[in-house]
């Protein structure tokens, strides 16, 4: 059975603030316990008042040599392009926090879609260990958000990632937008420990009814797809997002 909880938060500001703290929260329950603390950030918009807050206001609570970030998906474009997810969390957070380069570990969305799936893969069985297909890495931590459409990381409706059962990593293919996305399998979202979704505006809020109370239709919602094997799912929304749940 699911472990999952829905906060609900006045506003997006709120909301980051609430998502900062449970970085700090976790970062310091996952140094105590096993000397370091591994999270996987989102792309989007919703991430970026969360990554000022947590390096504006809790910084300081922090222990950034021991903090391990990755990310949970990433677009085909170079670590400059202004579609970065790894931009985007360099500008908002990694430039404005003491994190030693070598804890960051980027999607390379600059190399070819396969190639850097399996590069990524490779980085994870360093950090993790455990074998592809056989084992699946446990994140501290995930931040999701969820689109429109229900897709969650880079698993769109109807994609052939959502079916991957075998790999950590891979090059997803989006026929609607006509891109290659790198992302991480649902399987090894669902092994964190926690996986928390920030979802934020009153845009989402159809979704959000369809994807927590709706028919379990995951090929069509594949944030449906999200259910933690032994962690907990925690639903981060503001009132305006959750207005309809
Ligand atoms: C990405 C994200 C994606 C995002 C959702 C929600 O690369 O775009 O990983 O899954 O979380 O599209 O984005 P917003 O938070 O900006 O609405």
């Amino acid at each position: 059975m699911t472990d999952s909880e829905i906060r609900r938060f006045a506003d997006g500001e709120a909301l980051a603030k609430g998502a900062a703290q449970l970085f700090v929260r976790l970062s310091e329950q996952a140094i105590h316990d096993g000397g370091r603390f591994s999270v996987a950030l989102s792309g989007g918009s919703t991430p970026k008042v969360m990554h000022r807050v947590l390096a504006n206001e809790f910084a300081d609570d922090v222990a950034w040599a021991k903090v391990h970030i990755f990310w949970g998906d990433e677009r085909t474009v170079s670590p400059e392009h202004e579609d970065s997810n790894f931009r985007m969390a360099k500008q908002t957070l990694l430039d404005h926090v003491p994190i030693p380069a070598a804890n960051i570990y980027r999607m390379q969305g600059e190399l070819e879609p396969k190639a850097a799936a399996n590069a990524y893969q490779d980085t994870l069985s360093e950090y993790f260990g455990g074998l592809v297909g056989k084992d699946w890495p446990e994140f501290d931590l995930i931040f999701l958000g969820i689109g429109e459409d229900g897709h969650t990381a880079s698993l769109f409706p109807y994609t052939e990632a959502l079916r991957v059962t075998d790999q950590w990593v891979v090059a997803n293919h989006i026929p609607k937008m006509e891109t290659w996305r790198i992302t991480l399998t649902a399987p090894v979202i669902n092994a964190a420990k926690t996986i928390a979704f920030l979802v934020a505006g009153e845009s989402k809020a159809e979704t959000l009814r369809e994807v927590i109370n709706g028919p379990y239709l995951p090929e069509q919602f594949p944030s449906q797809y999200i259910e933690p094997v032994s962690g907990r799912l925690l639903w981060m929304v503001d009132e305006a997002a959750a207005s309809l749940v």
